[in-house]
């Protein structure tokens, strides 16, 4: 560190006399040199707080909290196993097939609340998840021919590896889900810490699977291989989902982020009508009347002895 900041500092002098020199003799209007000076002792300043807070929140994060770190290593490893399953799942089957199939994660979220929470659900409400699961399902089925037609590439698509994963990936999200709201609720830490937290063991483990999965190829090739813009779109709209997630599961909970995803699929088919022309057929308006009852059942209140293990006894 002593040599590389000494060369560090030669670099920087000769190139900050040299700069001031030739903007100072630039023709044109000059800058006034006093905003300069106060700019520049403005960002070192700006620059130490940033890098102090982010340096303890860090440390707080990855060494005070290190228990619960180390707790949050085990949705993470479920969630990166669930996103790289999402591309082989979505690489494998048609679109609305896939949607459709992975609806199923409503049901499983469902049961791993009730089993690690210890929610209790009506039998209303657990119908209005099985309704809410064939609603979306109807409208999905609806919108493309489930597993029907070939698609570029279908070649090389297999249905069963498709189907397994997201299979997987329906039982990763309901347990992942509710392990993280676990962890969330049950202590006062902030959202962001926690997925910084989240964060910190998705990308060593998203490296760890990245290297014995496509190593050698990502090596030869480069890690930005193939990336579009399209591409960066695809991550960002996949980071800011995430996000999106862990609020929705911090003022709500895991199933109700089902109802919310279930309505904005509804919602977003119906202004496709709109806007691209689609048209409305019967099943269509079934599956959202579905959906829709399904929301108002679920929201009901609770009669009648609950389903799940916290059982009370009728009186
Ligand atoms: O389909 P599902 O709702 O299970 O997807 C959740 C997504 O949100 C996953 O991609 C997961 O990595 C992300 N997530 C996150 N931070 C959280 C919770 C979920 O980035 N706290």
């Amino acid at each position: 560190m002593f040599y590389i900041s000494l060369a560090v500092l030669v670099v920087q002098n000769a190139s900050l006399i040299l700069s001031i020199r030739y903007v100072r003799t630039l023709p044109g209007e000059r800058f006034f040199a006093t905003t300069a000076v106060v700019m520049a002792e403005l960002l070192k300043g700006a620059t130490c707080l940033l890098v102090k807070q982010f340096a303890l929140f860090l440390y707080d994060a990855v060494v005070v909290q290190y228990v619960d770190t180390l707790k949050l290593a085990v949705p993470s490893l479920i969630y990166t196993l669930q996103n790289n399953l999402q591309y082989v799942a979505i690489s494998n089957l048609p679109a609305a097939t896939f949607q459709v199939t992975y609806q199923l994660k409503i049901l499983t979220t469902a049961v791993f609340s009730v089993l690690m929470l210890r929610k209790s659900l009506s039998r209303l409400q657990w119908v209005s998840l099985l309704l809410l699961f064939t609603g979306v399902a109807v409208v999905q089925v609806e919108q493309g021919q489930v597993g029907g037609g070939s698609s570029p590439g279908a070649a090389q698509q297999s249905y069963a590896v498709g189907l397994v994963a997201v299979v997987v990936s329906c039982l990763s999200s309901g347990l992942a889900g509710v392990y993280f709201e676990k962890i969330l609720k049950g202590s006062s830490a902030s959202v962001w810490l926690r997925n910084v937290q989240l964060g910190i063991f998705g990308t060593l483990l998203g490296l760890l699977g990245m290297w014995w999965a496509e190593g050698a190829a990502v090596a030869a090739q480069g890690f930005f291989h193939g990336y579009s813009p399209l591409v960066w779109g695809v991550i960002l709209n996949q980071a800011f989902g995430g996000l999106l997630v862990a609020v929705v599961v911090k003022y709500a909970d895991n199933i109700l982020k089902g109802f919310a995803t279930s309505l904005s699929i509804v919602a977003s088919t119906v202004a496709s009508m709109y806007l691209f022309g689609f048209r409305l057929h019967p099943p269509f308006a079934l599956g959202a009347g579905l959906v829709i009852g399904a929301v108002y059942m679920y929201s009901l209140p609770k009669a009648g002895p609950p389903l799940g293990p916290r059982q009370e006894p009728t009186a």
